[in-house]
């Protein structure tokens, strides 16, 4: 039996290489080892305000771009949160077990709140909650996400273990895996801060559908220092996340890449980067071409996976109201 492996993505924005690079890169690389189920989280997404139409068209973009990486439908489940009605109801009973403390620790709705300031609605504040009845569900053993959601899978871990405790075992215990290389892509504007989706700033993100020419742009445009050595140092974080990316795009070793870079400059790695990212968003572009041209396909894949999960899903929520003395 192999591992279930679970994760999620939202249909906000433009899906970035921060996100491919963290994320969907694992997910493509993993479909042999694990069992896995990937979801397009729409209920997450109108955490915060989202225009309809648009909402619905990123479903569909953001699916498309999972099959365009590799994500192989015979190998691996990608649905539609919303499709699946028991996420909704287990967020609401794990709702009355998640002690309040826990949830004021999250920080991503710290900083999300700050920014939304009165926008702010219970929902984002309830987001974990949401975040671990995706995960328990299926059972899953591994998450496979970018380092920001870790603290999201280490509640969902807690919590499972704390439903375990008071009414025997009912849930796996699930853990984050992170990548050691690239589980956090910096801003090319600002590289301090994490590259986002919801990023107005256009020279902040590399986006998976951007063109080459504005691929070279934003990369020529991205924030350095004004020191010259080409080394990977973290106290350098404008020009250690340029390297970061170049190093994940070429599959080159650090020593390799320090090596071949001295005595040259900036200038010349940033040349060599925007074409390293291009070639490597080409066969991903191509794919996602094909892919959407043909009206109505990746609905269908999202139809069909939301019935094959659907059971696993409603077998799980019927275990836990069962537990809990429910209906
Ligand atoms: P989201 O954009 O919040 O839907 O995130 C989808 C996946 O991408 C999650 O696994 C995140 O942890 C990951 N992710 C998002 N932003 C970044 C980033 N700047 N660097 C690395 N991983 C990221
Ligand atoms: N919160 C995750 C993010 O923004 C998306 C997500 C929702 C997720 N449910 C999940 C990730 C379950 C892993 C497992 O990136």
């Amino acid at each position: 039996m192999k591992k279930r492996s679970f994760s999620g993505i939202q249909p906000t924005g433009d899906i970035h290489i921060g996100n491919y690079l963290a994320a969907i890169k694992q997910w493509v690389a993993s479909q042999a080892e694990y069992d896995n189920i990937f979801c397009i989280v729409d209920l997450h997404a109108i955490t915060i305000p989202q225009d309809p139409k648009i909402l619905k068209a990123k479903i569909r973009e953001v699916s498309g771009l999972l099959f365009a990486a590799g994500i192989d439908p015979k190998l691996s489940a990608v649905f539609v949160q919303s499709q699946v009605g028991a996420h909704a109801e287990l967020a609401w009973i794990l709702n009355c077990f998640i002690p309040m403390g826990w949830m004021q620790r999250m920080t991503q709705f710290k900083e999300k709140s700050k920014e939304l300031k009165e926008q702010v609605s219970v929902g984002l504040f309830d987001y974990p909650a949401l975040m671990s009845a995706d995960i328990l569900l299926y059972d899953t053993e591994v998450v496979p996400v970018g380092e920001d959601q870790k603290q999201h899978v280490e509640l969902s871990r807690d919590l499972a273990q704390r439903f375990n405790s008071i009414y025997g075992p009912t849930f796996h215990l699930p853990k984050a895996v992170i990548p050691e290389v690239g589980a956090r892509i910096m801003g090319l504007d600002d590289p301090t801060k994490k590259m986002s989706k919801s990023e107005d700033n256009p020279g902040h993100a590399i986006n998976l559908l951007d063109s080459p020419d504005e691929i070279r742009a934003k990369i020529k445009r991205a924030t350095t220092d004004s020191r010259r050595e080409i080394r990977f140092d973290e106290k350098r974080p404008g020009i250690h996340n340029l390297l970061v990316i170049y190093e994940i795009f070429s599959g080159l070793s650090r020593a390799e890449i320090e090596a071949s870079y001295q005595g040259k400059g900036y200038a010349q790695l940033k040349k060599d980067l925007g074409e390293v990212v291009v070639e490597g968003l080409k066969p991903l572009q191509s794919r996602y071409q094909e892919l959407t041209a043909e009206a109505g396909h990746i609905d269908s894949l999202l139809a069909e996976a939301a019935a094959r999960v659907r059971p696993l899903a409603e077998k799980t929520l019927a275990r836990v109201k069962s537990r809990v003395g429910l209906g």
